[in-house]
């Protein structure tokens, strides 16, 4: 049974180098017609803004939290131990390691404090506005509808054959 609430999807960053990626998740969000904010956080640069956000985010109607950070990157599972709103990982590509770091800082979550891990990048931060849009459609009938179209246009943009 779908209630209508309307909820919102948080983006949340380490740094504003990690925007250029992160636009991809407001882009796909727009298209659903999702609700959503954006705010650079960083565990380890701004921990007090890191913990008032994270304890402030379920009075502020926020939903799903997509978290991007990059290197050792511990802010999605900081924010996922101060709420119990989902928290969606992206690794943001870094440097040396080309996001291998970033990916596991993410995925190996120790049991107990749960980070639904994406893709490095690009990939990583589209798929994870979808997933925050199938989140949100569990109590939305109209975002859920958008996506169920936005999928229908994706499968029949699939040629049968090569051109
Ligand atoms: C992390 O460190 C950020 O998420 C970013 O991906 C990485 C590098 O940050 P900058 O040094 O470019 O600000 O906190």
């Amino acid at each position: 049974m779908i209630k209508n609430i309307r909820l919102k999807v948080s983006i949340v960053m380490g740094s504003q180098t990690d925007y250029k990626i992160m636009k991809l998740s407001e882009k796909t969000l727009k298209k659903l017609g999702v609700p959503f904010e954006t705010k650079i956080i960083s565990a380890h640069r701004t921990p007090k803004r890191m913990y008032e956000y994270a304890l402030n985010a379920e009075k502020k109607n926020i939903g799903v939290i997509i978290a991007a950070a990059g290197g050792s990157a511990h802010l999605p599972g900081m924010i996922a131990a101060l709420t119990s709103i989902p928290v969606l990982g992206v690794p943001v590509e870094s440097k040396k390691l080309r996001g291998l770091d970033s990916l596991l800082s993410i995925a190996q979550m120790p049991k107990g404090i749960p980070v639904g891990t994406l893709a490095i990048g690009e990939n990583g931060a589209i798929n994870a506005a979808l997933l925050a849009t199938s989140i949100i459609g569990n109590t939305n009938k109209k975002i859920k509808n958008k996506l169920k179209n936005w999928r229908n246009k994706q499968t029949k943009s699939v040629n049968k054959v090569p051109k």
